[in-house]
């Protein structure tokens, strides 16, 4: 049975001056993001406070993403939000910065503690909530909606009016790189998505899937 326990939130060990100058000599790509990371903080701060949303305890933003909040829709994000905007940030090179999007009125994307993201988007036109301790893989697109009708009449009349169904991620989801979540689905708690991933269908807690369209492929443990 795979172990759903949470992981409980022990907070990085502090470094001390020598390990944080040694640290710096070996991995020099890692000093350099976190003095840009330092040098960007106001502005990362004042991006989220124009689109009006609440600046959270401990997070970290690599770069600035692109935060699109429409004024009546809902983006709330929990403590230590990780997120990697530029290429250097990660060694698998973002292709852009992430974006979050709350495209309509009403709509929301409520997410957890300890969330980290690397590129890609978060699309929700409905409703997006993702649990706690959920990492996302570089490059992943998560999107409620199809954006465009498929009826081609509908899509000449109304191009904006794709379907959509609300996505829930729960706790402890790990997400692969360059997978595609789409509408409706739910990432059961603890559950892993291989690399390059087309979830259709909802995944069991605990469970891998991967594939196109994703498939259960074993427990997690
Ligand atoms: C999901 C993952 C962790 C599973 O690894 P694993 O346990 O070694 O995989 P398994 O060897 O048990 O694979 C079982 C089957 O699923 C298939 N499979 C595994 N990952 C797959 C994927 N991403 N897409 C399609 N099929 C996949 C395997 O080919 C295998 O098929 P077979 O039995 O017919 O040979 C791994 O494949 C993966 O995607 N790793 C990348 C994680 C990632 O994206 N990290 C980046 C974070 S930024």
């Amino acid at each position: 049975m795979p172990n759903l326990a949470p992981a409980p939130h022990s907070p990085p060990p502090r470094l001390t001056p020598l390990e944080a100058v040694r640290l710096a000599l070996e991995t020099p790509w890692k000093a350099v993001n976190e003095v840009e990371r330092l040098l960007l903080l106001p502005l990362a701060r004042f991006g989220f406070a124009w689109a009006g949303v609440a600046w959270g305890a401990g997070w970290k933003l690599y770069g600035l993403p692109i935060i699109q909040k429409h004024r009546r829709g809902v983006l709330r994000i929990g403590a230590r939000l990780e997120l990697r905007s530029t290429a250097r940030s990660n060694p698998l090179g973002p292709h852009r910065p992430v974006i979050l999007s709350v495209r309509r009125p009403g709509a929301a994307l409520i997410i957890g503690d300890d969330f980290g993201m690397t590129g890609g988007s978060i699309v929700a036109e409905e409703r997006i909530t993702i649990g706690n301790r959920v990492a996302v893989g570089a490059n992943t697109i998560i999107a409620d909606t199809d954006f465009h009708p498929l009826d081609p009449a509908e899509r000449r009349l109304a191009p904006l009016n794709g379907a959509t169904a609300p996505i829930v991620i729960e706790d402890d989801v790990f997400i692969g790189m360059q997978c595609l979540i789409l509408k409706g689905v739910t990432l059961g708690r603890g559950c892993v998505i291989g690399a390059g991933s087309v979830v259709t269908r909802d995944v069991p807690a605990g469970m891998i899937a991967a594939g196109n369209p994703a498939r259960v492929i074993r427990p997690v443990s």
